[in-house]
């Protein structure tokens, strides 16, 4: 089948690549000039694990193409993806600005009776399929008026669930596939080009565009509030003098709340949970709903992007001014350079204020960094590099690398024996033994 993926970001890329993957000729298209010369050049544009082999492959094998144009690469294609961004706009619903732009072109490109499905993989506000129709009409109209233009496009909605970091694999073999038309030609297209990723039987769920829509909205607002809800478990472990490691392992055993999503830490972060969350209480509220759990999980989570602050600030007794502190992790999450709402850089700015230096390492995410805040704070090669004469080590995401470190070196390399960490990344005997002040989340202090 030939495809078209608008937007080549973290989505758009490993979408277009897992379909050329299997069998597909698919076309790329972004804007952004640079990138679509990296990526024609092979050079792979964001760190995702496994995306590079298959990106090459396909390239090689003339099943993955690149393009700034537009009708170039539409031209052809039956089915469009819309991979494009959707930021929160000032009144924090999502900004439509992009995907009603890209409709408004490819109405000017849609031929009556050249059939074409648009598929809305962005995350979108219920509505939008409607919209970007309603958009790619108008233009049609406009720009060469033809009587039957709605019939030669259905616009589905097909949300997309994976997580970065894994996204390969999530998209590879899906949970579910959430295909959102009432078209039944729009379904039989979209229904062939899933099949050979949902072979071991996991379903293909179809559905109405809005119910598609809503439901994107929703899976990422109750994974939200389940990390916000362990939060605050883990507040109360604090008080009351109990471990919420055993509480997780304690609750996540029973099946009905699962295992997955109850890791306490400093807040969720990334591209999609903050903006989707706040999205949904916005647009909750133009319906006259009050979203009261999610406005909860919002507040929750901007308090503990800088939960460990006060402990920082109680251990150096106030006085931060030109204390050294070593930076372990600075992308949202492990396993990705993404660093869109990432809790470290708002450990960076508040930090900075109180005059403290930084030293900060990541395996993948420094890059970004350093085009974000510059020499705000320094970049060191290894993560051992980083704690040189550190007063403390922070952590701020919860790398493989930083599970099991050498203590002994660490103890040589910083001037003090002090750990922060907001991943809850060591055992608490073992840091007891190897005498470290360690202060994490929802546990007992070791001192
Ligand atoms: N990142 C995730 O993990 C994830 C997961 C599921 C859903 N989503 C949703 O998918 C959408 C895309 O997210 P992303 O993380 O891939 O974004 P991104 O910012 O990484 O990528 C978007 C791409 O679109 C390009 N673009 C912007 N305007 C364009 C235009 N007019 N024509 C062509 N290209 C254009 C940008 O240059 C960029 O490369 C968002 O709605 C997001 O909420 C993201």
């Amino acid at each position: 089948m030939k495809i078209a993926v608008i937007g080549t970001g973290y989505v758009g890329l490993v979408t277009g690549t897992c379909f050329a993957e299997t069998g597909n000729n698919v076309t790329c298209i972004d804007i952004d000039e640079d990138k679509v010369n990296k990526l024609k050049k092979g050079e792979i544009t964001i760190y995702e694990p496994g995306l590079e082999k298959l990106f090459l492959r396909n390239l090689k094998e003339n099943r993955l193409f690149f393009t700034n144009n537009l009708e170039e690469g539409v031209k052809d294609a039956v089915i469009i993806f819309l991979a494009l961004p959707t930021p929160p706009g000032e009144d924090g619903s999502a900004d439509l600005k992009y995907i009603l732009g890209v409709a408004k072109d490819l109405g000017k490109l849609i031929k009556a009776g050249d059939y074409k499905v648009i598929v809305d993989k962005s995350t979108v506000p219920v509505g939008t399929a409607d919209k970007v129709k309603e958009a790619i009409v108008m233009s049609a109209v406009k720009f060469s008026p033809v009587s039957n233009i709605e019939e030669s496009f259905d616009v589905v909605s097909n949300p997309e669930f994976l997580r970065e970091g894994v996204a390969v694999e999530d998209f590879m073999k899906p949970d579910r596939v959430v295909i959102g038309t009432k078209s039944e030609k729009a379904r039989k297209v979209m229904g062939d080009l899933y099949a050979p990723f949902v072979r071991q039987g996991n379903p293909v769920i179809y559905m109405d565009e809005r119910s598609a829509e809503l439901t994107k909205y929703a899976a990422n607002s109750l994974l939200a509030t389940k990390i916000s809800f362990m939060n605050e478990v883990a507040r109360l472990c604090e008080r009351m003098g109990a471990d919420v490691d055993m509480v997780r392992r304690g609750i996540g055993s029973d099946d009905r709340i699962g295992k997955r999503f109850l890791f306490p830490g400093i807040g969720y972060g990334g591209s999609c949970f903050p903006k989707d969350v706040q999205a949904l209480v916005r647009s909750s509220s133009e319906v006259n709903y009050n979203f009261e759990i999610l406005k909860a999980v919002m507040k929750v989570n901007e308090e503990q992007k800088l939960f460990l602050l006060p402990a920082i600030k109680k251990y150096f007794k106030n006085d931060l001014k030109n204390k050294r502190v070593a930076l372990w992790g600075l992308s949202f999450k492990p396993n990705t350079d993404d660093i869109r709402e990432a809790p470290a850089l708002y450990l960076i700015e508040a930090l900075s204020k109180e005059g403290v230096k930084i030293s900060a390492f990541d395996p993948e995410a420094m890059n970004n960094v350093k085009n974000a805040i510059g020499d705000k704070i320094e970049y060191s090669d290894n993560q051992y590099d980083a704690l040189k004469d550190a007063d403390a080590l922070i952590i701020a995401t919860e790398w493989n690398e930083f599970r099991t470190p050498d203590f002994g070196k660490m103890e040589t390399l910083m001037k003090n024996k002090v750990i922060f960490d907001g991943r809850n990344l060591f055992d608490l005997a073992t840091i007891r033994d190897l005498g470290f002040y360690y202060k994490s989340v929802g546990r007992e202090t070791v001192n």
